[in-house]
């Protein structure tokens, strides 16, 4: 059974990952709008994972028998200067999840709700792969605005000489 601040909290967080699906909606639109196909499709199976992350909250709330209370989502942004700003946008926001998703354990914990502990544990290492995806894809981003298209070919070859080195080395062993 969930405490009282727990459920409050969990609430919090199935509105902010609504917040999200709709946010990336958004983003897809602005991105399909220029013309930018790749990244409208990123943010467009974005959305549909944000709305993967508010129902698994929704469905633990039921299992403790709690009642999940869906609240007012803000409507988001609409336009963004340029890809980067898009991208920047949402790395933001993912580490402002992050940092709801450890608050969350933080009361888990100081409520010594193991279980509930243990269900946002997902959300950790989900919140670890979101950061990490969103740094690669700035990096890349920077790579070609600011040194040029040269250093991210080069680094794309790389990728691809290691892939198939890797492999080749596979192969070599079974
Ligand atoms: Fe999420
Ligand atoms: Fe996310």
């Amino acid at each position: 059974m969930l405490g009282s601040d727990l459920t409050q909290k969990l609430n919090a967080q199935i509105n902010s990952e609504s917040y999200s699906v709709v946010l990336y909606l958004q983003m897809s639109a602005w991105c399909s709008s220029k013309g930018y196909d790749g990244c409208a499709n990123f943010f467009r199976l974005q959305a549909d994972e944000e709305k993967q992350h508010m129902e698994k909250l929704f469905d633990y709330m039921l299992e403790t028998g709690a009642l999940p209370q869906l609240g007012q989502i803000d409507a988001p942004p609409t336009s963004w200067n340029d890809v980067r700003e898009v991208f920047h946008a949402t790395f933001e926001h993912e580490i402002k999840i992050s940092k709801d998703i450890s608050d969350l354990v933080e009361v888990a914990i100081a409520e010594k709700d193991f279980s509930t502990h243990n269900f946002l544990q997902w959300y950790v290492a989900e919140q670890h792969e979101e950061e990490f995806k969103l740094k690669s894809i700035l990096d890349r981003i920077d790579m070609i605005t600011a040194e040029g298209h040269g250093v991210y070919t080069i680094d794309r070859e790389v990728c691809r000489l290691t892939q198939q080195a890797e492999s080749s080395v596979a192969k070599e062993r079974y």
